[in-house]
């Protein structure tokens, strides 16, 4: 089919735990990654491990259980945090240390009161270092959505000469615009001497609602790794949604892009996370919110029954949701109410079902969601005053 893979990265045992409250154990986080390695994840990001000895814990065994997925564990730019993440991914099959430093001139003078030549220089030496542990290691330049792309590239450039396999551009702040994020991916694809010696990956934040819309411009210039989360945890307004961007790929075939994920896990996944970190999705979330597939207005409902395709673009099948619902409400028309019925084993003729809607109606303004219940208590009293 000619189509190009993109890595899918995922971090929700890392960024996506750094959400207030939702702090899992090492248990519950056995339980993800084995699931994330089932669902076909290229990379689990498993954790920091010099964070806390819980982390470091859990980064050891998550490295034990993943049979296929690389396992990954993410450390700041120094030597320390090299070792330790070192040791804990030290039973991984396939392991990969993430380091790096932030990159833009804000990160440069407040967080590390330096310049733009030292930054560069730590860059290359933790790169170099964690090559001394493992062969796979990924450089992220934290802040690169605000980093001005000259001198992004020449740390790009530095971290490959030392060694770095795949490239992270993060969009710290969420602050880009999808053609900026796009155009940066370009930049750096067609002027990093050697780029051609690495994947470059996007990591992009979710602060402007722009996640999942930058990923995509990063795919589409040329980024072969997105990094993201189940339903889009993540710090502040959350990571790139890992369901949304899988489905983006699966249902544009135009663009080429395929990721090796099994979307019928991805419903399944979505509660599984939400179930153990305690964190509800919202109901109108793309691709896994309660909502995704429901329909309540009488004109959608009077398509979908005549054909899904009218108002729907994905099976629900192919995300692992059973099927579409039809929400009974006030705004529902007489062919939804006709298709519940007949669904609940009532087969209504045309002139009772102008007169059960009729009644329905009046159910219907009195509360949000009519149900079966109801239903069969709207025929009951309408053959009792037929007689
Ligand atoms: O958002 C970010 O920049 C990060 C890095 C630490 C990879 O999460
Ligand atoms: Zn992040």
């Amino acid at each position: 089919m000619n189509s190009e893979k993109v890595e899918i990265f995922d971090t929700t045992l890392r960024d996506g735990e750094q959400v207030p409250g939702c702090k899992l154990n090492t248990e519950q986080k056995l339980i993800i990654a084995e699931k994330l390695d089932e669902l076909g994840v290229d990379v689990i990001e498993a954790g920091f491990p010099i964070s806390s000895p819980g982390d470091f814990h859990s980064v050891s065994e998550i490295s034990k259980l993943v049979r296929n997925a690389k396992v990954c564990g993410l450390t700041r730019a120094n030597q320390k945090d090299i070792d330790t993440a070192a040791e804990a991914l030290k039973f991984a099959k396939r392991p990969r240390i993430h380091t790096g430093i932030g990159t833009s001139d804000s990160h440069i003078k407040y967080k590390f009161n330096s310049n733009r030549e030292d930054i560069i220089e730590r860059a290359v030496q933790a790169v170099k270092y964690a090559k001394t542990y493992v062969e796979d290691v990924e450089f992220y330049a934290e802040d690169a959505g605000r980093t001005d792309n000259d001198y992004l590239a020449k740390v790009c450039e530095a971290v490959i000469k030392a060694g770095a396999t795949v490239l992270n551009i993060p969009d710290t702040t969420g602050y880009c615009l999808p053609e900026e994020y796009g155009e940066k991916i370009k930049y750096l694809r067609e002027n990093v001497k050697g780029i051609d010696k690495a994947i470059l990956s996007c990591h992009c934040h979710n602060d402007l609602g722009m996640a999942t819309a930058n990923s995509i411009a990063g795919a589409i210039n040329g980024a072969r790794q997105i990094e993201c989360t189940i339903n889009g945890l993540g710090e502040r307004a959350g990571n790139t949604a890992l369901e949304e961007v899988v489905m983006i790929l699966k249902q544009h075939t135009d663009l080429k892009l395929h990721t090796d994920i099994n979307s019928k896990m991805l419903n399944p996944m979505s509660v599984l996370v939400s179930d153990l970190m305690g964190m509800a999705v919202q109901p109108n979330k793309a691709i896994v919110g309660a909502n995704a597939f429901a329909h309540s207005s009488g004109i959608h409902q009077d398509g979908v029954i005549k054909n899904r395709e009218t108002y729907e673009i994905i099976d629900p099948a192919e995300v692992g949701v059973n099927a579409s619902s039809i929400v009974l409400t006030a705004r529902s028309g007489r062919s939804a109410l006709a298709y519940r019925f007949k669904h609940i084993g009532f087969d209504v003729t045309k002139n009772e079902l102008d007169f059960l809607y009729q009644e329905f109606l009046k159910v219907a303004d009195s509360k949000k969601e009519v149900n079966n219940d109801d239903l069969s208590r709207i025929i009951e009293n309408v053959t009792r005053k037929i007689g």
